[in-house]
C-alpha cells in the first residue's frame, strides 16, 4: 500500500489505473466463463473476489488517496467489483442449472422397472403343518419337547418296551449308526451293519416321550414334532426321511376318555367343528391298550360310504382317514422312565405329517415334498 500523499493522483497508482481495473475485471469475467464446474468457479471466485484478489488489493489502495481522488477511484473499482460479482452470480446460476439437469438424468430412478426379480420364498408346507398341529396343543398348555435325531437304541426301542428280539425292531427297518467306538473292531466286523452299535437314526418321535418323562416330574404334557428315519426307498408313498408329531400326557387319573377327547379336539381344531375320531384296537409295545386312530373324512364327512353318487377321493369312499397310533402309556414304560404307574397314568399318540399333508392338500406323490422344487412349495406360501 502506498503512503498517504496529498498530491496523489489515482492514475499514478498503478493498481488504480482505469485500464488496470478493466483488465482485472475482464480477467475475472474470463476466469468465470472458463470455469466448467462449480468447484472451478469457486476457485475463480476466491482468486478474483477474495481478500487477496487484484481488485481487493486495488480497493485497499483507495484509502491512501487524497480525498478528491478517492471518489473517482472508488467509483471505478466499485463498478468493476459490481460487474465481477454480477458475472460470478450469473455463471454460478448457469453451472447450478447444468448440475441440476445432470443429476436429474444421472440419478433418475426408473419406477417402471420390475421390483420382484428375487421372488419371495415360501415356508415348506411340512413345517407349517407341523407348527399348526403343535399350536393346537401349545394353546392347551402343552410344552414342545425335542429329542435328538441320532438316538440311543435304548430310547428308541428298549425304554418303549420293545423286547430285544421284538419283531418291530426289524419291522421298523432301522438305520443303525456307526459310531467311533464300534466302527473298527479287531475282527474287522462293522457292528453298525448288524445292528449292534446301540445308536440309531430314530425311527419315530416316541423316544422323546421317554426323554420328556426322565427330564421332568409329572404331570407331563408335551408335544414333540420332529424328523424320523426308516430304510424305505423314496417313492410316491414312502420316504426314508419323514416327519411325525407325538403327544404325551402323564398325570393322575388320566383315562382313555381323555385321550379320545384330546384327539377329537385336535381334529376339530384342524379340520372343523363337526369332526370326530374313532379308535380301532391295535398293538404297540409302549401303549396298553393301544389303538389305531382314524378321523372322519373332512371332505365327505362319511357320506360317501355306500353312496356311488357321492364318491370321495380323499377317503376312497371309506368315510374315515387313518391318522396314526395311540394308547394309554404302558406301565412298563412309565416305570422305565421313573414314573410311578400306581400313581400316574398317561396317554400318547403319534402320526405322520407327510400323510396328513397328502390327504389335506391332495398331494399325490410324496417325492414332491422332498425334492425342493419351489413350484411345489410356493402355492403354500400364503399359509402362515
Ligand atoms: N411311534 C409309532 C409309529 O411310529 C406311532 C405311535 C403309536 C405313537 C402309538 C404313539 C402311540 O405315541 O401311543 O408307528
Amino acid at each position: 500500500m502506498s503512503a498517504p500523499n496529498k498530491s496523489y493522483d489515482p492514475v499514478e497508482v498503478e493498481a488504480l489505473k482505469p485500464e488496470q481495473i478493466e483488465r482485472m475485471r475482464d480477467e475475472a469475467l474470463a476466469a468465470f466463463a472458463a470455469a466448467d464446474s462449480l468447484d472451478a468457479l469457486h476457485e475463480a471466485k476466491v482468486a478474483h473476489t477474495g481478500p487477496t484478489s487484484p481488485l481487493a488489493l486495488a480497493n485497499r489502495e483507495i484509502g491512501a488517496l487524497p480525498p478528491h481522488a478517492k471518489a473517482d477511484a472508488g467509483k471505478r473499482v466499485g463498478q468493476a467489483r459490481g460487474a465481477v460479482n454480477k458475472g460470478l452470480a450469473a455463471r454460478q446460476a448457469e453451472l447450478e442449472a447444468e448440475r441440476d439437469a445432470r443429476v436429474l438424468v444421472e440419478e433418475a430412478v426408473d419406477v417402471t422397472l420390475p421390483y420382484d426379480r428375487v421372488p419371495a420364498g415360501a415356508r415348506h408346507p411340512l413345517t407349517t403343518m407341523m407348527e399348526r398341529v403343535a399350536d393346537v396343543f401349545v394353546s392347551m398348555g402343552y410344552e414342545i419337547a425335542e429329542g435328538p435325531e441320532v438316538e440311543a437304541e435304548w430310547f428308541n426301542f428298549d425304554a418303549l418296551n420293545f423286547g430285544p428280539d421284538h419283531p418291530a425292531r426289524q419291522m421298523q427297518d432301522t438305520f443303525f449308526v456307526q459310531t467311533a467306538s464300534n466302527s473298527g473292531s479287531a475282527a474287522g466286523k462293522g457292528a453298525d451293519s448288524d445292528g449292534e452299535s446301540g445308536v440309531v437314526l430314530r425311527t419315530h418321535t416316541s423316544p422323546v416321550q421317554a426323554r420328556a418323562m426322565l427330564d421332568r416330574e409329572p404331570p407331563v404334557y408335551v408335544v414333540c414334532p420332529g424328523r424320523v428315519f426308516r430304510t424305505d426307498e423314496l417313492d410316491a408313498t414312502h420316504t426314508p426321511v419323514f416327519h411325525q408329531i407325538e403327544l404325551l400326557a402323564v398325570d393322575e387319573g388320566l383315562t382313555m376318555a381323555d385321550l379320545k377327547g384330546t384327539l377329537d379336539h385336535m381334529v376339530q381344531s384342524l379340520f372343523g367343528a363337526d369332526m370326530k375320531t374313532r379308535l380301532r384296537p391295535n398293538y404297540f409295545p409302549f401303549t396298553e391298550p393301544s389303538a389305531e386312530m382314524d378321523m372322519l373324512c373332512y371332505v365327505c364327512k362319511g357320506e360317501s360310504v355306500g353312496n356311488p353318487d357321492r364318491s370321495c377321493r380323499t377317503c376312497s369312499s371309506e368315510g374315515w382317514i387313518e391318522l396314526g397310533g395311540c394308547g394309554m402309556v404302558n406301565p412298563r414304560v412309565l416305570t422305565a422312565c421313573g414314573v410311578d404307574p400306581e400313581k400316574y397314568s398317561g396317554f400318547a399318540f403319534g402320526f405322520g405329517i407327510e400323510r396328513m399333508l397328502m390327504f389335506r392338500h391332495n398331494v399325490e406323490d410324496m417325492r414332491d415334498m422332498v425334492e425342493g422344487d419351489v413350484r411345489f412349495t410356493r402355492p403354500f406360501g400364503m399359509e402362515i
